[in-house]
């Protein structure tokens, strides 16, 4: 916390902190893997240059360097002894003034490890998840950027998933402001339909995964037709396949939308693959994507 290494059951803020109360902060979701030479930190570099990014689009000036970041962030999962743990850094408004002029307010900066299974339950890896279009739409990007990892922003995300738990599935789909396929509450959606790999743009609200960066690059190089393009909930329906990318998620198939089976309701065979390849990818086995891999030291 602001430099300090701190005891988990000691990491305190005050109740009057700016982001608790009007969502001010930024983050990130990363995670660390067990590799032959120790643990090693996915795209790091990658998720503390989105960090930084989200900050200057609230204005929000982080007082240390990205490079800082990055060696606490390898320090905290170091010290901790995880063999493979998800990170959250976090750079939020302290406490100093109430009201919603952030100006005045300190800037913190946390990072927190914990060790974090299978995002959506390793049932939903192996067999799918259920999803179910929410009703809620992703927000405009002229009312809150997407691009951003904004604390606040996750309500809407929060929302869309309470609603589709309490309706019986997995995880929800939101639409954007004009009707476009977006993303998931936490994770960017891809669908497959014939040899054409696509993904939503940034433009239909999504944010601009690192995951989904990796898959594409995977899919890329195995020689599939991959784009950014819009996509309507009826090509979600009619899809052979479709999954889900992100950091905590990891790549997980769709078995269905809105009781719609894609396919024939299992895990298609581009999905499986390239899950697999992410999944080896992440923990220093492919050759060609070595670099991806942040080694704590
Ligand atoms: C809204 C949203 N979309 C997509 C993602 C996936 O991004 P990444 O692959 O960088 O974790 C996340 C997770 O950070 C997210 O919160």
């Amino acid at each position: 916390m602001d430099g300090e290494l701190v005891d988990w059951d000691d990491a305190r803020i005050h109740i009057l902190s700016h982001t608790l109360h009007y969502g001010s902060g930024v983050f990130e979701g990363i995670r660390a893997y067990a590799t032959d030479a120790g643990p090693a930190v996915f795209r790091l570099t990658d998720h503390i240059r989105r960090l930084f990014n989200s900050a200057k689009i609230f204005m929000i000036d982080v007082p240390f360097t990205p490079e800082e970041i990055v060696e606490a962030t390898k320090t905290t999962v170091r010290v901790n002894g995880l063999a493979e743990c998800y990170i959250r850094p976090i750079v939020y408004l302290g406490y100093g003034e109430m009201g919603l002029n952030p100006l005045p307010c300190p800037v913190n900066v946390s990072i927190a490890v914990w060790p974090w299974g299978s995002y959506l339950g390793d049932e939903g890896v192996a067999n799918g998840v259920t999803m179910k279009i929410s009703s809620w739409r992703r927000h405009d990007p002229n009312a809150i950027p997407p691009a951003a990892k904004g604390t606040g922003m996750y309500i809407n995300s929060s929302m869309a998933k309470v609603e589709a738990l309490k309706a019986g599935y997995d995880e929800a789909i939101l639409l954007s402001p004009q009707g476009y396929v977006s993303e998931c509450t936490g994770e960017n959606l891809f669908v497959v339909k014939g040899d054409r790999i696509i993904t939503p743009p940034i433009s239909a609200g999504a944010l601009e995964g690192i995951t989904q960066d990796s898959v594409l690059t995977i899919a890329r190089d195995l020689g599939f037709d991959v784009e950014f393009g819009n996509i309507l909930r009826s090509d979600l329906y009619t899809a052979e396949e479709a999954f889900l990318t992100g950091t905590a998620a990891e790549v997980v198939p769709i078995r269905s939308v809105d009781d719609r089976s894609l396919g024939d309701g299992r895990p298609g065979p581009i999905t499986r693959r390239l899950q697999e390849i992410y999944h080896a990818a992440v923990r220093g086995q492919v050759d060609k994507y070595k670099d991806w891999v942040e080694h704590v030291g």
